[in-house]
Formats: structure tokens, sequence, C-alpha cells
């Protein structure tokens, strides 16, 4: 099939309402852009779950700080149609802003208690951002199901919430972060890096690692475990925002592994912010 490319809401929905009559199922993958191998890793996850995969493109402002990087973000349409063609997607959605958010628009979503720890600490009103774009995504498009990345994991447990709490009828599939071989996260912001924060940022995820590791074998305490972590981070050049271990469903604080548990970092490299975490499973 080939690759319709809607600009309003009007005709993106219009499209999706030619697929209902052919009674295609509809799976979502919401994106900003900038597209890599881990953004086409949900579109293949996405088009096991459904007949046809739509995916959206839109650098939200409503989740961008005063201070952050919405007008640098890298944006590359063309490249993006073009690796989204290939991939086998049925529908993109580019919306303009005024599309999204019209004169007068003034409703925000917020995301509650969980999307105001972690990155919510150190970017206020992200996940309120996040809520508002993706709910609208959502009751604009119906899909039967939506792919997230657990890359962004606290977004991933923001999103399931808002579902279940708001009554969205969307089956929500979290996917596996997808990694380059030396284990840095794929991420659009990588772009940013300077050749020799480059051959840093993969200590990040080691870092991770040998957190779980020490907190595994239990021969130090999680407060030691992490204090080491971020020791680590900061020898590296790391400026470290956080890290930390939650419970992987509610993100609660966990002091024991007694129960499936997710560790999380963001930290900084020179101007670049970048974030990642692992699952660490109970015995
Ligand atoms: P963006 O950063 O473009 O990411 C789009 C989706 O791709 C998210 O679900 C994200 O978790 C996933 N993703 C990014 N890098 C990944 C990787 N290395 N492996 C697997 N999945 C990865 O996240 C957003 O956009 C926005 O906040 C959005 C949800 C679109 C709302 O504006």
């Amino acid at each position: 099939m080939q690759l319709t490319v809607s600009q309003d809401m009007e005709s993106f929905q219009e499209a999706l309402g030619e697929l209902a009559m052919d009674g295609k199922t509809v799976a979502l993958v919401p994106t900003m852009g900038a597209l890599h191998a881990g953004h086409i890793a949900l579109v293949k996850e996405a088009k096991e779950l459904a007949d046809v995969v739509a995916v959206s493109i839109f650098v939200n402002p409503k989740q961008f700080g005063p201070n952050e990087d919405f007008l640098r973000y890298p944006r590359t349409l063309e490249r993006d149609l073009q690796l989204l063609d290939e991939a086998g997607v049925t529908l993109v959605y580019t919306p303009t802003v005024e599309d999204l958010y019209p004169e007068g628009f003034s409703t925000i979503v917020s995301a509650g208690p969980i999307g105001a720890m972690l990155e919510g600490t150190f970017r206020t009103g992200f996940f309120d951002g996040v809520a508002t774009v993706v709910t609208k995504l959502l009751l604009r498009t119906l899909p039967q199901v939506a792919v997230f990345g657990e890359k962004d994991y606290q977004q991933l447990c923001v999103i399931r919430r808002i579902v279940r709490d708001l009554d969205i009828a969307v089956e929500i599939f979290g996917a596996e972060t997808v990694r380059e071989s030396d284990g840095l996260a794929l991420s659009s912001r990588n772009a940013y890096l300077s050749a020799q924060q480059r051959s840093i940022a993969p200590k990040l995820f080691e870092t991770l690692e040998a957190v779980a590791d020490d907190l595994i074998s239990e021969e130090v305490s999680k407060d030691e475990a992490l204090a080491k972590g971020i020791d680590r981070l900061t020898e590296f050049g790391f400026r470290v925002d956080y890290l930390e271990l939650r419970k992987e469903d509610t993100l609660e604080a966990l002091e024991t592994l007694d129960t499936e548990a997710r560790l999380l970092v963001a930290a900084w490299l020179g101007n670049t912010r970048l974030i990642d975490n692992i699952g660490i499973g109970v015995e």
C-alpha cells in the first residue's frame, strides 16, 4: 500500500475512516520525527499488532521548557517519510501546531504524581505536555493499539496511567530499547554529542548494568550501589540529574529488590541531556 501523508485532522481522519471501512485495525506510533532505528523498531512491533500502521510526526511545543531545545530539535521530514515508506507504514500524520492547538486551545491533561517525579522534577510541565499531546493523538486516531518505547520509561508509565484513568479504549504496548552496538540507547538527541562526548556516552548504560549487578549481588546497600553509580558517572564527566531505583509500574520509591524494579538515570554530557533505564527482575 502507498504511503498517505496527512497534514490536518480532517484528511487524517478521512484516511482512517477508509481503513475502518475496509475492516482494518490500526496501530499508532507517535513520534517527534528525526527517526532512527529505535522508531523503526516500534513500527515493526506495530505491524505485528494491527493490520496497518499510522505514525505521527509532531515536535510538540508543549513538552519543551523555555530553555530547552524546541527550536534546534532535529527536523528531517523528507528522510523520515522515506524510512516510514520503506518500513511499510500506511499513514503518516504530520500536523501543524495550529492543527493540534488551534486558537483558544487551553485544556491541559495533567499527568499527576507519576509525572511530577524523576524527569518531572527536572523538566517542569514536561509530562503535562506529553499527556496533552498523546491524549489528543489517541483520541484523533482511536487506534486499537499504540506503541511506545521503554527508552522513555516514565513516559510509558504516564501514558498507561492516562489511558486507564480517562477510559481511552486503546491497548498500550511497550517496546524494548534499541541500542547502538556499544550500548548507547538510540536517541534523536545523540546527534548533539561531539565525537569525544559520543565516546563517553555508552558509560551511561554500562553504569546502569554495573549498579544492577551490585544491587542483585546484595553485597552493598541500595544507597551505596546508587552512590557508587553516581560517582562513576561523575568521574567519566557526566553531570547526573538522578539515578534511582523504582517500582516498575508506579515508579514509587523502592528500598529493597523484592518486586520488579526499574533503574532510571538522567545525566548531562556538556549541553546534552541523556536518559536511560533498565529493568531488574526478582529471582
Ligand atoms: P520521540 O522522542 O520521537 O520518540 C517516539 C517514540 O520512540 C517514543 O515512544 C520513544 O520511547 C521511542 N523511542 C525513542 N528512542 C528509542 C529507542 N532507542 N528504542 C526504542 N524506542 C525508542 O517520545 C516522544 O517522541 C514524544 O514524547 C511523544 C510520545 C511523540 C509525544 O510528543
